[in-house]
């Protein structure tokens, strides 16, 4: 097939983990027949010093005719001034506003071949397998807001519609139901209105899925199960903000917060695909970075945007083969372990696909 993709590098560590992801994606290609064409565009903090906006007209207009969206990473310490007009993270919610991506689907599970590099028990890691959904157009991160400016006061806004709440909860649903049809809605039901709209939408919602069991767990709780009781959970559906912070956490599960992939969707097929992690300045340049949490995104991107399973399912085996045969990256290697760099990292994928 023929697939055209936006691919946006990004800041700090995402143009090296890009550059891993494509070349995963060129060998997909090469050996299953297809033909993928890359638009490299411009996203946030390097947008914001090359074409003066975080989300650059070019940028809105690449990915408009595009099959998909493939990002790296955001942000870096020299954009980082409170009073600046725009920062690189606004381009990314631009990005995923503009697009309607209502839906971000983060999998989480353990990789045997690092149990012991969890900082849990090992008994707790077994059969964890889990997949947040956390809402990513509203809420928290998109209500009314009043910047600090020059003044004393600033506040953001918990807001909710029950449309936004039943099209993501119906995502969650359909996921659970071609899962182990268990599906935990995060809310803070106890305190905020927002929460209890999204608790009584999500009761709605279940009873067109009679077949998946529904819990409905508090935030702060769910903080707490997610490391007493991680392999309980089946697919997590979270507000906005509390999802970012729970997938967090869940990545030490999973042994790093570099192997987190993700797919964020709308309405239709088309979708943006971009690890959970950041850009990690602190690492940037030295070539070091765990590939992971891209190329998994770039193998959901297969999985969702073009419909190829198979082709997402064998990269997907790839990196699992990699990382049994021993090969870590400095974020997850422990100290007695030698750590493969990212080039040497991805050479080894390749070779397995
Ligand atoms: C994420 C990131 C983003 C978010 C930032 C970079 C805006 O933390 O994708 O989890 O908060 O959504
Ligand atoms: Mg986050």
């Amino acid at each position: 097939m023929k697939a055209s993709l936006m691919v946006l590098p990004g800041d700090g560590i995402g143009p090296e983990v890009m550059a891993a992801a494509l070349r995963v994606l060129d060998r997909v290609a090469q050996r299953y027949g297809h033909q993928f064409s890359y638009r490299e565009e411009l996203i946030g903090g390097s947008a914001i010093d090359k074409a003066g906006s975080s989300f650059p007209e070019a940028t809105r207009k690449a990915g408009e005719e595009a099959d998909a969206i493939l990002l790296a990473a955001v942000g870096g310490p020299q954009w980082d001034n409170p009073s600046a007009t725009d920062r690189p993270e606004r381009g990314l919610l631009a990005l995923r506003k503009h697009f309607e991506l209502f839906a971000n689907l983060r999998p989480v599970r353990t990789y045997p071949a690092l149990a012991q590099h969890v900082p849990l028990r090992p008994d707790l890691l077994v059969g964890v397998d889990l997949l947040f959904v956390r809402e990513l157009t509203g809420g928290l991160y998109f209500g009314p807001r009043k910047e600090m400016g020059t003044g004393d006061e600033a506040y953001d806004t918990l807001l909710y519609t029950r449309p936004e709440i039943e099209r993501v909860a119906n995502v969650a649903f359909r996921a659970a139901q071609r899962r182990r049809k268990k599906l935990a809605s995060v809310d803070k039901a106890n305190v905020l209105a927002s929460m209890r709209l999204w608790r009584s939408t999500v009761i709605k919602v279940h009873e067109e899925y009679s077949d998946v069991q529904l819990e409905h767990v508090l935030v702060d709780a769910c903080a707490m199960h997610l490391l007493t009781r991680p392999a309980s959970f089946d697919v997590i559906l979270a507000e906005n903000m509390f999802g970012d912070i729970l997938s967090d956490e869940a990545s030490v599960l999973a042994g790093s917060l570099g192997m987190l992939p993700s797919a964020s969707l709308g309405a239709t097929s088309f979708g943006l695909y971009e690890p959970v992690h950041g850009s990690a300045p602190d690492i940037a340049g030295k070539g070091i970075a765990n590939p992971i949490g891209t190329i998994l995104s770039a193998a959901m991107l297969l999985r969702y945007s073009l419909q190829l399973e198979t082709e997402a399912a064998a990269v997907e085996a790839a990196v699992d083969a990699v990382l049994a045969d021993g090969l870590r990256t400095a974020d997850i290697a422990r100290r007695d372990e030698g750590a493969a760099s990212t080039t040497e990292f991805t050479e080894a994928v390749l070779a397995k696909l």
